[in-house]
């Protein structure tokens, strides 16, 4: 066993210790308090489009995992925060980000969502790149008179960190990764995304704003009323652990009927099908084996707003540690139903319902967040403290 996997398993045991503390007490973790927000933070205008600025352009996002980068020249397009751009991996191995958008007058460079090339032809006057960015050829290179050597794809800052990739939405921006992920990189490094392999890919759309959606992955107090045909008999609705890295959290919500290992031997515990749910801010969830059986598979969410009342998540399902057999894909693909079917039919049904109502209720209107509700909590408070921040660095 590697020491990764080591310290994942002392930190599975550890998990699954606390579980059985809260099955033995009837408990849970809750947050101090119930906590209020303005209703009108899912619908006001000038907090969405501070929210685009702040969260989805001067923050970290990922992007993909490295297996979707696989050999040099692979290449994918991320365009879900409206600015075009495309991340290669050049012969190096090291990860880039372009803003996609010919150097010449503009065209768009790159056009298929995916895919290898080591270079890149803009097809409106055919200038080509390599995939660092640089010009390599111009048709009728003698009518200009500058330095075309100097002409380039504006870069935007990218990362690989274990496993994943990173990339600020913000051509000539700074990047500073590791003071985002602080000890959340540690535990990022534990899971050892680097040996997964994709397994399918797919959007889910719903008519509200991105975080009445988010919300949705962020508690378990809906599961038996939302959930009761889906996932309401398989996890516990109202027992999770919640665990802060900085802004970013893990949260476990356990599958019922673990209490039948309280005195039990801990070397019989079944500690990796103990679903581990990472919100990684402003707007992805890694979730780490929350409907296989034996932890095998996990899913990225990754929300972005199109509009302050539009939004669509991204959702990719991945093998951990690659696809062992045609029944292990099958049976992923199967799991992947089970998610859409909740996401999809329910979670976002419920968001895409009620968003249009909300500038309705009267002026000032607040929603109350229960103690059992920490991961909404906190998700907000975290959001209003971004939003702050950039406020007070405003000379104006
Ligand atoms: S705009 Fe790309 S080659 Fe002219
Ligand atoms: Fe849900």
């Amino acid at each position: 066993m590697t020491s990764k996997a080591q310290d994942m398993r002392e930190v599975r045991l550890g998990l699954f210790r606390k579980v059985l503390e809260h099955c033995k007490a009837g408990s849970t973790d809750l947050a101090p308090d119930v906590m209020r927000i303005p209703a009108a933070s899912y619908f006001d205008p000038d907090q969405h489009e501070r929210e685009r600025q702040r969260l989805f352009r001067e923050t970290p996002l990922l992007v993909c995992l490295s297996c979707d980068l696989p050999e040099p020249g692979s290449f994918r397009l991320f365009e879900d925060t409206g600015v075009p751009i495309v991340i290669t991996r050049s012969k190096d191995r090291e990860v880039r980000a372009f803003l996609n958008v010919c150097a010449h007058r503009g065209g768009r460079v790159v056009r298929e969502e995916s895919g290898e090339a080591s270079r890149f032809t803009c097809r409106y006057h055919g200038w080509t790149y390599d995939n660092t960015g640089k010009v390599v050829g111009v048709p009728s290179q003698e009518f200009f008179c500058d330095k075309l050597e100097d002409r380039r794809l504006n870069e935007c800052p990218a990362e690989e960190r274990h496993g994943l990739i990173f990339v600020l939405a913000q051509p000539g921006g700074t990047m500073d990764l590791d003071t985002h992920l602080g000890d959340f990189g540690k535990e990022m490094e534990r899971l050892d995304f680097g040996q997964s392999e994709p397994v399918m890919e797919q959007k889910f759309q719903s008519s509200s704003n991105w975080k009445f959606a988010m919300d949705t992955y962020l508690e378990s107090y809906h599961l038996p009323s939302l959930h009761g045909s889906t996932f309401a008999d398989v996890f516990e609705s109202n027992l999770f652990l919640l665990d802060m890295f900085g802004p970013h959290y893990r949260f476990t919500f356990p599958h019922k009927g673990l209490e039948k290992w309280i005195g039990q031997p801990e070397e019989d515990w079944p500690i990796d099908a103990l679903p581990l749910t990472y919100f990684l801010f402003p707007n992805t969830i890694i979730a780490v084996g929350s409907v296989s059986a034996n932890g095998s598979s996990f899913t990225t969410h990754r929300l972005f707003p199109t509009g302050v009342g539009e939004m669509y998540a991204n959702v990719r399902m991945y093998a951990l540690t690659g696809v062992k057999s045609p029944e292990h894909r099958s049976e992923m693909e199967g799991n992947f139903e089970k998610i859409k079917g909740a996401a999809q039919n329910e979670d976002y049904v419920v968001t895409g319902e009620s968003w249009g109502s909300l500038s309705e209720l009267p002026e000032g209107a607040e929603f109350v967040l229960g103690r059992h509700e920490i991961g909404v909590q906190t998700f907000h408070s975290n959001i209003a403290g971004a939003l702050e921040r950039e406020v007070s660095l405003d000379p104006t």
